[in-house]
């Protein structure tokens, strides 16, 4: 056999020698010098690795475009200005992590992305959607909607300070709510609530150009038929599919012919899902509309197996106090100690909060991007102290929770503690 022309030469390992090998490779380990070994910046593996899941992105707000329901779309293009050429590609259902300094705090918020992965791709890749003359930013784009929410301090934020040429920094594309042919069925029943809608439109813009492969029936939840966001370009979607996008609404405050009434259940579920068993279930919304799936999916007449249900990443129970496996706190507010790189800090933190929300509000520049539990890149080290983390959130290692580690996103006090927690390398804004 050749490999780049050269004959490879045959070598034969006995058992013995096999035994050997990792010994060796430890002694050449120990011998190695300690400092770091320069890459040549001509090693391709690292800068396409580097550009393919770099540690932040610099972004600029190229466009705003106002939805229904006090939602705002923005369109965030690479800001070559700081160094960022081009944007990461993406999987439909991912989301980018926005960072927000706000009164010298720094928030990060996670975003599903709504716009299509080839829209992210330079046009000089070819793979653009449609001609390039149709595209103002060629450079490629992410889209993202930003709902208003109640004493949402990140979005309220961005509401009032993002316009056009506005800065930003986020993170790459991240997220595990993506279609995977191996894992999932090829007929997707999608249920989406309110702004859940967005990595949907991305699925549905991806299952349009061909880069997925699954037919998708999408049970849209709104209050009202006023506050559904994306309607002609779902029902365009639906006309022009031939048959893999299909989308039924569904309000809850409203009764009107042409919609279904009341909210998403297993009886909806079964009388919009495909003839072909088994389907795979896609849920993202409201954390309320994802616990009452959880109880719902179960009384379908053809339950499904595990692996046929995903969540999108579902960010703090809406009332932890709901939570089957709560604990209640002895006190209302506690001292948590936190060493953050060189600096220390010493904050309280109500009972009801979670330690990455307290830290946040103090000016700890802690990493996070999920904030659900589930992307582990808030792992911090425990010193002392005890703590409550809903195991509907705990999707810790178990080395991890073995060894003292926690996510202080969706971590509880419920003593006095001291936390060790990481640097973020994501610049401040
Ligand atoms: S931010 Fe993802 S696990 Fe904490």
């Amino acid at each position: 056999m050749k490999i780049n022309g050269e004959k490879l030469k045959k070598i034969k390992v006995s058992a013995s020698n096999f035994l050997k090998i990792l010994p060796e490779r430890v002694k050449k380990i120990m011998k190695a010098p300690g400092s770091d070994v320069k890459q040549p910046a001509s090693y391709k593996p690292n800068s396409l690795a580097a550009s393919l899941h770099p540690e932040f992105i610099f972004a600029e707000v190229a466009e705003t475009r106002e939805l229904p329901g006090s939602t705002i779309m923005y369109t965030l293009v690479p800001d070559a200005s700081r160094g960022t050429s081009s944007l990461a590609p993406f999987a439909a259902g991912q989301y980018v992590s926005v960072t927000a300094e706000i009164d010298g705090c720094v928030y990060r918020r996670p975003y599903s992305i709504c716009s299509s992965p080839s829209e992210a791709l330079p046009a000089r890749t070819g793979l653009w959607p449609v001609a390039k003359s149709v595209h103002p930013y060629p450079n490629g784009f992410y889209r993202i909607a930003v709902k208003l929410q109640e004493g949402g301090k990140v979005s309220e934020f961005i509401h009032k300070t993002w316009q056009k040429g506005t800065k930003t920094v986020i993170s790459a594309p991240e997220g595990l709510f993506t279609y995977e042919p191996l894992r999932d069925a090829s007929n997707v029943v999608g249920i989406a609530g309110g702004v859940g809608i967005t990595p949907f439109r991305s699925m549905v813009k991806a299952i349009l150009e061909g880069s997925e492969d699954f037919s998708l029936t999408l049970l849209y939840g709104a209050r009202r038929e006023s506050d559904i966001l994306f309607r002609e370009e779902l029902d365009g979607a639906a006309a022009c599919s031939e048959g893999r996008i299909k989308v039924v609404y569904v309000l809850s405050d409203e009764q009107k012919e042409g919609f279904e009434h009341g909210f998403i259940t297993a009886e909806t579920v079964a009388k919009y899902a495909p003839g072909e068993y088994p389907y795979s279930v896609f849920a993202a919304g409201p954390d309320a509309m994802l616990k009452s799936l959880e109880n719902e999916l179960p009384k379908l007449p053809r339950p499904l197996r595990r692996k046929f249900v995903r969540f999108d990443a579902r960010g703090v129970p809406q009332d932890v106090k709901t939570e089957p496996d709560y604990t209640a706190p002895s006190r209302e507010f506690y001292t948590v100690k936190v060493r953050n790189g060189g600096a220390a800090f010493e904050i309280t933190c109500g009972a009801g909060e979670t330690l990455l929300s307290a830290m946040e509000r103090s000016g700890v520049n802690a990493p996070s991007l999920c904030k659900s539990g589930e992307c582990g890149f808030c792992h911090t080290k425990l010193i002392s102290g005890s703590y409550y983390m809903p195991a509907s959130r705990d999707f810790r290692r178990r080395a991890d929770s073995v060894y003292g580690y926690i996510h202080p996103c969706c971590t509880y006090p419920r003593s006095d503690m001291e936390l060790d927690v990481p640097v973020a390398k994501t610049p401040r804004a």
